[in-house]
């Protein structure tokens, strides 16, 4: 069974779904959820239950098409199947990291949908902190369901909780005026169609996320994502710290490591370098690995790959209860903050889609 169904509808079809005995072998039956996975941690909670008490967990596929995407799913082969990364992967050497996905796409025909939902709700909730967790995670024992999901969760557990203080602090959120995308016109986001007129909807957020844990401790994580922005671009940035030798004249730029998971599919290592001549001088340069040059094949699209492993039983790319549940406590609290605080936005019109470097 796939739902592709707002939350609403979960209850009415999962019953009757039970009452005619369409999933009831555990091992052969799946019910295949779409986001959004409720609207808040408590709806969450409650979707989880009932669907716990009509099927087994290992029954039930919460979809999030991210974790199907070719490059995110390589962000666990390239730090666990490279012994030279992952002793680097740590506070000691590591800055700060960016994830950032921005979209030129507007809400468009989504409004009723994207009004109740905002940025927050719609993509850092779910495919953002998915994102967050494949980067910052320990390296599982296997390669397996249960590993992965294990030690998603574990990470996610850590992210340090915010409070009505840090949620005003270290999140900002902006909503897109009219203007113009790639040299068309767009309407503001409250001329949009199904979009209340004086909606205080988030079209973009960023946030500093901090993990407390030894491996991260004193690294800020930059989550951004936004929508008719300039660049349609999902990127992670892991920004490497200055070196402590000062040998050359040049300023030296930090090395950072650059996973590009659309529209291009790349991962880059910018590095120093010297320039060609008589002269020491130096320059940023890239070492890139390109899919587009690597494979012939096509990669397969992200739900091409879900729906196959739900078939065949794989649940390693789909989201546990206590994941989703997780991942909701840590967004509420700045929910709840900005309900407290309606009307305060910004215009995002100013706000760059391209990820630059913050100032933590
Ligand atoms: C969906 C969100 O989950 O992801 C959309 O509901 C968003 O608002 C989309 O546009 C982005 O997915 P992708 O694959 O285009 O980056």
């Amino acid at each position: 069974m796939y739902y592709s169904v707002a939350p609403s509808f979960i209850e009415v079809i999962s019953n009757g779904v039970a009452q005619h005995n369409i999933a009831s072998q555990r091992d052969k039956d799946r019910i295949v959820v779409e986001k959004p996975f409720g609207t808040d941690l408590a709806s969450a909670k409650g979707l989880n239950d009932l669907l716990n008490k009509l099927f087994y967990e290992n029954q039930i596929y919460r979809i999030d098409h991210y974790l199907g995407k070719e490059v995110v799913q390589n962000i666990a082969a390239f730090r666990f199947a490279n012994y030279i990364f992952e002793p680097l992967w740590n506070n000691k050497f590591i800055d700060q990291v960016q994830i950032s996905v921005t979209e030129s796409v507007s809400v468009g025909t989504r409004g009723s949908y994207y009004d109740k939902s905002g940025a927050l709700r719609d993509m850092v909730q779910n495919h953002l902190l998915q994102l967050l967790s494949l980067v910052a995670m320990e390296c599982p024992g296997n390669y397996d369901a249960e590993d992965i999901r294990r030690q998603k969760v574990k990470v996610l557990k850590k992210v340090r909780p915010f409070t009505t203080a840090t949620a005003v602090q270290d999140v900002v959120r902006a909503q897109y005026t009219k203007g113009e995308v790639k040299g068309k016109e767009q309407v503001g986001y409250k001329e949009e169609t199904n979009v209340a007129r004086n909606s205080t909807t988030e079209t973009y957020v960023a946030m500093k996320v901090w993990i407390d844990n030894p491996r991260w401790k004193g690294v800020p994580f930059y989550l951004r994502t936004g929508k008719s922005l300039e660049r349609q671009s999902s990127v992670i940035v892991v920004q490497f710290k200055d070196s402590p030798h000062k040998i050359f004249k040049d300023d030296v730029v930090p090395n950072r490591l650059v996973i590009s998971i659309q529209p291009e599919q790349k991962i880059s290592l910018l590095f120093e370098g010297k320039v060609p001549g008589l002269e020491m001088k130096l320059k940023p340069l890239e070492m890139d690995f390109s899919y587009h040059d690597s494979f012939i094949e096509e990669a397969p699209e992200a739900y091409e790959t879900l729906l196959l492993d739900a078939l065949e039983g794989d649940a390693t790319q789909f989201i546990r209860a206590d994941q989703v549940e997780t991942a909701w406590s840590i967004v509420m609290p700045i929910l709840n903050a900005w309900s407290k605080e309606k009307g305060d936005m910004k215009n995002t019109r100013l706000v760059a889609g391209a990820p630059k470097k913050l100032k933590s």
